[in-house]
């Protein structure tokens, strides 16, 4: 099986690109950041005090995350219940990034991941997949964009979808989520030392998949 891992900050459009690069390679698209929002639900429902280790241990302990396609779409379930629609939401990726950094958390997603890209060809999205998920991936991207264009492109986002925004307080909450992914103790977001820089703060997406699927033609046999 072959891996595709992308890697960066919130916001740096890696979804959208990874699900365009699954489908012209014939992969499978995994969203990571979905199954540590999926933990994040629980812990915001079940009021859990993640700085309470003992607590949070207990929590992770009960819980159970699966993967499923349907119509292609990747579904996560939390203890049977498919909990995708829940997942988006500003509060649930701050939870997210804040519990994230939590060594039960990790450790309770780590062997999905890793069977996932075992029994799959996997485009992997994520912060540590390249450097801490899947060390052998055949492929490392780490995708980027300036704080501001991210920042822009979920204002327009936000605006599209009729809801209010405030640009400045969207800016300063990705740096306050990249501050915290890039320096927790373990598996912070940074680029691996085999992966390939693609900064897109002035590139479309059209460019930035054809930039990857270069990289991964140059790769994979
Ligand atoms: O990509 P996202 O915004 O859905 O991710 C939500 C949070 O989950 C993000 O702030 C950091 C964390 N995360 C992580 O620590 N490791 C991953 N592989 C994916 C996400």
């Amino acid at each position: 099986m072959a891996s595709i891992a992308i890697d960066g900050p919130a916001g740096a459009g890696k979804s959208t690109i990874a699900k365009l690069v699954a489908k012209k390679m014939g992969y499978i698209y995994v969203d990571t950041g979905a199954l540590y929002r999926a933990i994040a639900h629980y812990l915001v429902i079940n009021q859990i005090d993640i700085e309470n280790e003992d607590a949070l241990a207990k929590a992770c302990e009960g819980i159970s995350v699966s993967i499923q396609y349907e119509q292609d779409v990747q579904q996560v379930y939390l203890n049977g219940e498919n909990v995708t629609p829940f997942l988006r939401t500003e509060e649930t990726g701050n939870m997210a990034s804040k519990s994230s950094a939590k060594a039960p958390v990790r450790a309770a997603l780590l062997d999905l991941q890793r069977d996932m890209a075992k029994e799959y060809n996997v485009v992997m999205d994520g912060r540590d997949i390249g450097t801490n998920v899947l060390p052998n991936a055949e492929v490392k991207i780490y995708l980027t964009a300036s704080s501001k264009e991210r920042a822009n492109r979920r204002y327009k986002e936000l605006l599209e979808k009729g809801e209010n925004a405030d640009f400045g307080k969207i800016e300063a909450d990705i740096i306050e989520r990249d501050e915290r992914d890039m320096n927790r103790d373990i598996a912070p977001l940074k680029q691996a030392e085999d992966a390939v820089l693609v900064d897109s703060s002035d590139m479309g997406i059209d460019q930035v998949v054809d930039v990857i699927m270069s990289v991964a033609q140059n790769a994979l046999p």
